[in-house]
C-alpha cells in the first residue's frame, strides 16, 4: 500500500508544473470610453484586455511584484499583508480610472495652447488611466472603510501612488507616464505626497491635469463614507484649493469649461 502511495506521489511530483504566463503591461488605451490594458506575452504578441479579466490581472500584478523587490520591502515596512485585490482593480479600471481619464482628456482639450505644449496628450491619457493601480495592494478594509481613516491607515493609503509607480516601473511605460502616476497626489505648493525630490520631470501642469481630474472624478462618485457630490459642490471644493495656491487657476478654468460643455 505504502509503495503504491509513494508511486502516486512520485508521479505527481514528476508532472510538469503549469508555467505562469509571462505578460507585461505595455500601456493603457481607451476605446468607446472603456479602458483597456495593452499586454504583451513572452513572444512579443500584444493584445487588449479590459479590467474585467481578473485572472490575467492577478498574474500580471504578481509578475510586477516579482520583478521589483522594492515592492515587497514597502509592504513589509508598512506591515501590509501581500495580497492582490482584483475586485478593486476591476472596479478601478471599469470606473474611477476610466472616468479620471475622460475628465483629464476634457481638461487637456480646454487648456490654453501655451500650457499644452509642455506635456503630451498620450502621456496624460495613460497616466490618468493607470494612476491608482497601486490600490490593488492596499488592504480593502482600509480602502473601503466607511469612516475617516486614522493616522496609521492614512499613511498606508498614501503609499498607493508610490506602489503604483513601483509596480509599473518594470513595464514598458515611459518615464513621463510613471512620474505622473507617482505624483498624482502632489500640488503646486508641493505639500502633497510622496515628497518631490529636487527638480524632477513632471511638469506641474501635467501633475495638475491628472490630479484635478482625479479629484473631480472622485468627488462625483459615491463613496462608502459620503454621497456623490453635485457638479457645483465638487467645483467649489476644488476652487478652495485654487485659492490656497495648490491648483493652477488655468487648469481649474479648463475643468470648469469642460464641465459646462459636457455636463459631466
Ligand atoms: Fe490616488
Ligand atoms: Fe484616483
Amino acid at each position: 500500500m505504502l509503495q503504491i502511495k509513494n508511486k502516486i506521489r512520485a508521479m505527481i511530483l514528476k508532472r510538469p508544473r503549469k508555467k505562469r504566463e509571462n505578460y507585461s503591461l505595455k500601456g493603457a488605451v481607451q476605446i468607446n470610453r472603456s479602458s483597456f490594458f495593452v499586454f504583451a506575452d513572452s513572444s512579443g504578441r500584444t493584445f487588449l484586455k479590459t479590467g474585467k479579466d481578473e485572472k490575467l490581472q492577478k498574474s500580471i500584478v504578481q509578475n510586477m511584484i516579482d520583478l521589483n523587490p522594492k515592492i515587497k520591502g514597502l509592504l513589509k515596512k508598512y506591515k501590509i499583508k501581500p495580497s492582490i485585490d482584483t475586485r478593486t482593480l476591476k472596479e478601478l479600471s471599469g470606473g474611477h480610472m476610466n472616468e479620471t481619464c475622460n475628465v483629464a482628456m476634457g481638461v487637456y482639450s480646454c487648456l490654453p495652447e501655451n500650457l499644452k505644449c509642455d506635456i503630451g496628450k498620450g502621456i496624460i491619457k495613460e497616466a490618468s488611466m493607470l494612476h491608482d493601480l497601486g490600490k490593488v495592494l492596499i488592504p480593502s478594509k482600509i480602502l473601503n472603510k466607511p469612516a475617516k481613516l486614522n493616522i496609521k491607515e492614512r499613511e498606508i493609503m498614501n503609499i498607493h501612488s508610490t506602489l503604483g509607480y513601483e509596480l509599473l516601473k518594470t513595464q514598458s511605460l515611459s518615464e513621463e507616464t510613471l512620474e505622473l502616476i507617482k505624483y498624482h497626489h502632489q500640488n503646486l505648493k508641493h505639500t502633497g505626497y510622496p515628497e518631490m525630490e529636487g527638480n524632477i520631470y513632471p511638469s506641474d501642469i501635467g501633475v495638475q491635469i491628472v490630479s484635478i481630474s482625479d479629484k473631480y472624478s472622485a468627488l462625483r462618485e459615491a463613496r462608502v463614507y459620503r454621497r456623490k457630490l453635485s457638479r457645483i459642490e465638487a467645483l467649489l471644493i476644488l476652487y478652495r484649493e485654487v485659492r490656497e495656491g495648490k491648483i493652477h487657476p488655468e487648469v481649474y478654468n479648463a475643468l470648469v469649461r469642460f464641465v459646462q460643455q459636457s455636463g459631466i
